[in-house]
């Protein structure tokens, strides 16, 4: 594994067992692009570098009519001289111009990876996990200097990207787009699948055909959104779970991004993502630089089974930070939906209790706990206590919630205010918003300005005296509304371009400073559900929770869909009360929990209002998640049959050594008098003999290529008949 430099035809060849990405200096100095696919020997010389056109509409030699940038494959194109498809950067000098050219300049090759300053990114435990190359490009007129970072790493299928635009002249230069990544492919034949959605049913997959046109994704509201995920797959057509070329691309970033594959007329493919260039502009001064978030880029040839369970590993692996990282995580109950904001002491103990019984290790204690929040009109701003509801305060209540053996957490909505808040009355000008003009609200709340470090501070400040103050385990970060009006009171005209990446930058400050501060805290991310679930987040928070619709049936698609790019264990999933908030569907007890068992499992309703059998189940389920949590969370998760294509949906887990695998099926709306249906099971030992259930004696290869029936044959496999039924399958080695 590494990467090679070959000197004499200027080539760097990265490569490990998988992949191999190969770049290459073109004859004008322009970094271009020559390969990246299944592993290629690493002493191959790349030959099939295009960079003459027929009559070509527009030359860049004077010696060569034919030579052109419109047909080259380029690593960070610029616009504006020859190159007629979507850049990689923009940058507005001070005369007017925006035409640049940067050519090579020089390049280091070293073990490890650094970090990004202020950005989330991923890490090596040790030098030799990952090679990096930094090829440094330059343009000399606009006194430009980009320096493009690759990192390859050991054993897995993964190169990670980011761009360090830095000026170098004397005078201002005006960043207008600057993306992590340009990755120009030489045919468009390919299939893009998209994660998206809405509030309650986030990131179902979609598929665009991609051999023509532009085809693109952003996100402008702030956020990274629940409407479309900052993670993207192109594949081969005739690609599928289990065989197939494939790419993965995630941008490690939370707030706006795009996303765009440009198929050109000459059948050439150029995909970029990074930050949204809409509203962006961030000026350099002499000596300054902006540095990208970075982009993820994963590859299988084999299916998108196998490419899900690379970003899993490298998620879990080199992404999330935390104590519980590669850990079972805490059974939890959250009074949310049991009490929104309406309780009191007395009534978060009596739930937190019947909790203990039940089995759970955390109780967490959702919004409404501080300042005047009693309803959503309120509060927010003011992280004290709300002494009418908690009169023992924070300390207090933990205090007992921790001597009823239980840990505790809290609930949290830092990046928001309400008008009707202390910090509100104190600092009207802390929020975003244009001036003279009124401001969108939702859920009647407005969005403090993060971009000021002052607010950060103080909100910093706020939260570590009532953590501090308390004994406190776990914390989910909650993010209610999208930004508008994104413009910072007091702030120069000239900078408004920065605010909402500033913005971003300001919330992970504050993530990292509770986290030193914190070390051992859990968190949780959150955002109306999961309006905020990208690989960001994950540095910070190495769970979150999915959607806030909890529904038995809904939830395997959300659930299915996310689980495309982003692991098991990061999937915040509980059981609610049913009927349904969200859908009115009543689905048993235990068809709901064998959904919440694909996830980091709890338990969102008051335990003390469902029968005693529901009861007895629960405390059976929790039981059986204490002792087969760690092959849900980190198994490796094989998608089975999707609920988008099928009534019946399956997917399993299998355990690291194959001795264990959990099944899970769920059933939609019953067809009645149809065939036999089977679902074919994965990952399994083929020579191995396993039961099922506890019962039988079934090779693995008889369970992987014949598989069992979806419905009941013969009352021998699946006896749930009703609509939503599920079922779970425990498979063991013998
Ligand atoms: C939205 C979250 O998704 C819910 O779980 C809950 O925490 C509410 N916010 C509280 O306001």
């Amino acid at each position: 594994m590494g990467i090679i430099f070959h000197e004499e035809e200027k080539q760097f060849h990265l490569y490990n067992d998988y992949i191999s990405y190969v770049i290459g200096i073109c004859p004008d100095g322009e970094v271009g692009h020559l390969y990246y696919g299944k592993r290629i020997h690493e002493k191959q010389i790349v030959k099939a570098y295009q960079t003459r056109g027929v009559r070509a509409l527009c030359c860049n030699r004077k010696e060569d009519e034919n030579y052109t940038k419109e047909m080259a494959q380029l690593e960070y194109p610029a616009f504006g001289n020859g190159d007629f498809r979507t850049p990689a950067y923009e940058i507005l000098q001070e005369n007017g111009s925006r035409v640049t050219n940067l050519v090579y300049a020089g390049h280091r090759i070293y073990a490890g990876k650094k970090g990004i300053p202020g950005l989330p990114a991923s890490y090596v435990e040790k030098d030799s996990d990952a090679t990096t190359l930094e090829i440094v490009c330059e343009d000399a007129v606009a006194g430009i200097r980009v320096t493009l970072f690759y990192t390859i790493w050991e054993q897995r299928p993964v190169v990670c990207r980011h761009a360090r635009l830095e000026n170098m002249g004397e005078e201002m230069l005006d960043v207008r787009r600057a993306l992590s990544l340009c990755l120009d492919l030489p045919d468009a034949e390919y299939t893009w699948m998209q994660f998206q959605g809405a509030w309650a049913r986030e990131r179902y997959p979609m598929e665009r055909d991609l051999s023509a046109g532009i085809t693109e994704i952003e996100s402008m509201r702030g956020h990274s959104s629940a409407n479309v995920n900052p993670f993207v797959i192109i594949k081969r057509k005739d690609t599928n779970e289990v065989q197939g070329e494939a790419m993965g691309f995630h941008l490690v970033y939370s707030g706006n991004f795009v996303a765009r594959a440009q198929a050109d007329t000459y059948g050439k493919l150029r995909f970029v993502m990074g930050l949204n260039p809409q509203w962006f502009s961030w000026k350099l001064s002499s000596g300054e630089v902006f540095d990208t978030p970075e982009a993820i880029l994963s590859y299988s040839a084999k299916g998108l089974n196998d490419l899900s369970q690379s970003i899993h590993g490298f998620l879990n692996d080199h992404m999330v930070r935390s104590p519980y990282k590669n850990k079972p995580r805490p059974i939890l109950l959250n009074n949310w939906e049991a009490t929104e904001m309406n309780f009191d002491e007395e009534k978060i103990l009596n739930i937190a209790k019947k909790g203990k019984e039940a089995g759970v290790e955390l109780f967490v204690l959702d919004d409404g706990w501080f300042g005047a929040r009693n309803d959503d009109y309120a509060g927010l701003g003011d992280w004290f206590v709300n002494a009418n509801k908690l009169p023992n305060g924070i300390y207090g209540l933990s205090k007992k919630i921790n001597d009823m053996g239980l840990q505790f957490g809290i609930w949290i909505e830092p990046e928001m205010v309400n008008e009707d808040s202390e910090l509100y009355r104190a600092h009207p000008d802390w929020v975003l918003g244009a001036p003279n003009r009124p401001r969108t609200l939702g859920r009647h709340q407005m969005v403090l300005d993060y971009s000021k470090p002052e607010v950060v501070d103080c909100i910093y400040k706020q939260l570590y005296d009532v953590i501090s103050n308390a004994s406190i385990h776990y914390i989910k970060w909650d993010m209610n509304r999208s930004i508008t009006e994104c413009y910072s009171l007091g702030g120069a005209p000239e900078e408004q371009g920065k605010v909402y990446h500033k913005y971003i930058l300001g919330v992970y400050s504050l993530y990292e400073r509770l986290m030193k501060a914190f070390p051992e805290i859990l968190f949780e991310s959150c955002a109306s559900g999961g309006a905020r679930f990208d690989a960001g987040m994950l540095y910070y928070a190495p769970q979150a929770w999915c959607s806030d619709d909890t529904d038995g049936h809904e939830r395997v698609k959300i659930q299915y869909g996310t689980s495309y790019g982003y692991p098991i264990a990061s999937i915040g999933a509980h059981v609610s009360a049913a009927p349904n908030q969200q859908t009115g569907r009543f689905v048993t007890i235990d068809d709901r929990a064998n959904i919440a068992c694909f996830g980091t499992f709890g338990y969102e309703l008051d335990l003390n209002e469902i029968s005693d059998e529901e009861f007895a189940r629960v405390q059976q389920q929790i039981r059986f998640m204490k002792e087969y949590r760690e092959v849900f969370q980190y198994g490796k998760l094989y998608r089975l049959q999707s609920p988008f294509t099928k009534d019946t949906a399956a997917w399993m887990v299998v355990s690291k050594d194959r001795e264990v695998a959990l099944l899970g099926l769920y059933r939609g709306c019953k067809t009645p008098n149809v065939g036999i249906d089977l679902v074919r099971m994965q990952g399994l030992d083929p020579e191995a003999s396993y039961t099922v259930n506890g019962s039988g004696d079934f090779y693995g290869d008889y369970l992987m290529e014949h598989g069992i029936p979806t419905i009941d044959t013969e009352g021998d496999w699946f006896h749930g008949n009703e609509d939503f039924s599920t079922e779970l399958f425990v498979i063991h080695k013998q």
